[in-house]
């Protein structure tokens, strides 16, 4: 892009509390509010800044930025080419990875699925997935969808394929807007393609500033990771991205109990080894490199780090308390011989999200080398290292550091946590 092309990008911020109401629209008690509602928008700059980028949504073709509870999306109306094309090139996206439709509420979806014919017919969702839609709508779940002939959407939110993934987010910055816009909007995390995903307005601003001209910013996503995809149109139903929503989760609703897990994510040498970084395809990357550690695998050593680091500043980010007890990070109390360094205060977790990294000095205990590096500490919640994992190799990756060593926490739960290491396994590929 040239320079006089380039578009200013402004970062427009919304208080969910300043929005507004939600009204329930549907007239059948038995029904959930997210069937259909309506929104009295209230008199606020919040309310005006989503007014403005739902208008922008709905009439001109560059992306809209909007947080999600999972992820910040780039956002554009599903229907129209020239829209979604935008999308592709701001992230720089392969044309061939199909993107998730987003909708406000389950009416909205439906009147897609039933198309001009107006049928009446009620049961455009496949059956299989009300127990799912009852559980989980609004939040981190995308459901495949057979494309209705003839589609209303633009070819190019599906890649060609004979489904398409619909969600309906909770968070009521990403509602308020798709409602607003009254489209389906057409929406993948706004990070450039192989960065990791966006958590906060920032990250976008990062990534794609001078792409796009507006960034809704709700703050730090509360998730922290993408929404769980899955396919219930074959039998037995799979999940085909680990996400929001746990897979034990899932097998709790009825048709659910068998779902295969369909996505490739095993953990390298049986879970044992460090994951060394490769030269595969990229996916969540930060710049520096990732050293995932699979749970209960042995801590980097001092020569690990100082051979991966080439002796520049390395980074690390802790989860459980088991790399509290290694050598090159003991706490003076735990290691009373005074081994390793030394900064009691790495233990505050970070507050919600935005992980911040610590200075410190590792040495070598032979010789007294050292070498500096930057620490995140995410904590043992699992809750907490799904919220703060993107941000914090983001985090890192500004601090300049050559490389990252990532403690992994266990997967074997049906939780976020498979989730977190799925995106991990892939950073450090
Ligand atoms: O949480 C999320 O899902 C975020 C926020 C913004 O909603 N969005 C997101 O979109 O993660 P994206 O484009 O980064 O990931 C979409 C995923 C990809 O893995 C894509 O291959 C899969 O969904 N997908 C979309 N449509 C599909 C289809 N028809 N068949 C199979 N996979 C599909
Ligand atoms: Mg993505």
């Amino acid at each position: 892009m040239t320079p006089s092309k380039k578009i200013k990008t402004k970062i427009l911020r919304v208080d969910p509390a300043e929005i507004g109401h939600i009204e329930s629209a549907s007239t059948d008690k038995e029904s959930s509010w997210i069937q259909d509602w309506n929104l009295k928008l209230g008199d606020s700059e919040s309310a005006r800044n989503l007014v403005l980028a739902a208008k922008k949504l709905r009439e001109e073709s560059l992306p809209v930025a909007f947080p999600t509870e999972t992820v910040y999306g780039l956002g554009a109306d599903a229907t129209r080419s020239d829209a979604v094309k935008a999308i592709f090139t701001a992230k720089q996206r392969p044309a061939d990875n199909p993107l998730i439709v987003h909708f406000a509420s389950i009416k909205q979806l439906e009147d897609l699925l039933q198309g001009p014919s107006n049928s009446t017919s009620k049961d455009v969702i496949p059956q299989i997935y009300q127990p799912l839609i009852d559980r989980f709508w609004p939040g981190p779940l995308t459901i495949l969808l057979p494309l209705p002939t003839p589609s209303p959407l633009a070819p190019e939110v599906n890649a060609g394929l004979a489904t398409f993934g619909a969600r309906i987010p909770a968070s009521p910055i990403a509602l308020a807007l798709i409602h607003l816009a009254n489209v389906p909007v057409a929406a993948p995390s706004a990070n450039a393609s192989t960065r990791p995903s966006p958590t906060a307005a920032g990250h976008v601003l990062h990534d794609l500033d001078g792409r796009l001209e507006i960034i809704l910013d709700g703050g730090p996503c509360d998730v922290g990771v993408e929404s769980t995809v899955v396919d219930g149109l074959i039998s037995p139903p799979v999940v085909l991205r680990p996400g929001g929503i746990g897979v034990d989760e899932l097998r709790t609703c009825a048709g659910w109990e068998n779902v295969v897990v369909a996505y490739e994510d095993k953990a390298q040498d049986g879970g044992k080894g460090p994951r060394a970084p490769g030269m595969k395809y990229k996916h969540y990357s930060p710049r520096a490199q990732v050293i995932l550690h699979e749970v209960n695998s042995s801590p980097p050593t001092f020569a690990d780090v100082a051979r991966v680091s080439g002796w520049e500043t390395v980074g690390f980010v802790r989860t459980t308390n088991v790399w509290r007890k290694w050598k090159l990070f003991s706490d003076s109390d735990s290691q009373p011989n005074g081994n390793g360094i030394v900064d009691t205060s790495l233990l505050a977790a970070v507050s919600h999200q935005q992980a911040k990294a610590k200075s410190v000095t590792i040495h070598d205990e032979a010789t007294g080398a050292q070498i500096s590096a930057q620490v995140i500490d995410l904590g043992p919640n699992v809750r907490d290292v799904a919220r703060g994992l993107f941000s914090s190799l983001r985090e890192l990756d500004s601090k300049g550091v050559k490389a990252i060593f990532v403690e992994g926490i266990s997967d074997g739960e049906g939780n976020v946590a498979a989730a977190v290491m799925n995106r991990l396994r892939k950073a450090a590929q």
